[in-house]
């Protein structure tokens, strides 16, 4: 198989969409963001596809997604925070990807998780019942999180050099997205 991908994971609310935005403009690929395909695919928000058919059914979907979008052409791809933690599909991108988890501490995500009201895995939480879900979420998330190829934090820096840095690191040989550092 071959990383012919860029993949960003990481938390809700770790910037994802908004990096994958710029790193694809930077490196003159499109930008593919799974959240928004199912939206397009489904003709629904994904807090209705959650009331309507259920968590499992959406990871099944973002299952088949992720499969589809691998086989585009070369893409920087931002990925729904659980992506990664169902189904196996860490593995599956770290075969097809270079692979970027975006590490935001927890307490950061929750400023700006609680402004937002997208996301129905925090629908009807108080202030500290998210805070404790947060953290919950993450330790168990990590461990697959933390199967990526390279980790940046971009609460600490702009968008425009968390861009550089990744671009800096990676390299195309063959084809392949390379850690350029390894
Ligand atoms: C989810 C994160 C969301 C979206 C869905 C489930 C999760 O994407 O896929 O609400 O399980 O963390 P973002 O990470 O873009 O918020």
């Amino acid at each position: 198989m071959s990383k012919k991908h860029i993949i960003l994971t990481g938390m809700p609310g770790s910037g994802k969409t908004t990096l994958g935005t710029s790193l694809a403009q930077s490196l003159h690929l499109p930008f593919v963001d799974t959240d928004a395909l199912i939206v397009a695919r489904m003709q629904k928000s994904i807090v209705e596809i959650f009331a309507e058919q259920g968590e499992a059914n959406f990871r099944q979907i973002e299952r088949q997604i992720l499969e589809e979008i691998i086989g585009y052409d070369r893409s920087v791809i931002s990925t729904g925070g659980g992506m990664p933690c169902f189904a196996n599909n860490m593995n599956l991108m770290n075969s097809n990807a270079f692979t970027v988890y975006l590490d935001v501490p927890p307490d950061s995500l929750l400023h700006v998780l609680m402004l937002d009201n997208s996301r129905p895995l925090l629908h009807g939480k108080t202030p500290d019942e998210m805070k404790s879900y947060i953290h919950n979420l993450l330790y168990i998330r990590k461990i697959y999180y933390e199967k990526a190829d390279f980790r940046i934090n971009p609460y600490t820096q702009t968008v425009e050099q968390c861009v550089d840095i990744i671009a800096d690191r990676i390299e195309i040989v063959e084809g392949d997205v390379h850690n350029a550092f390894v």
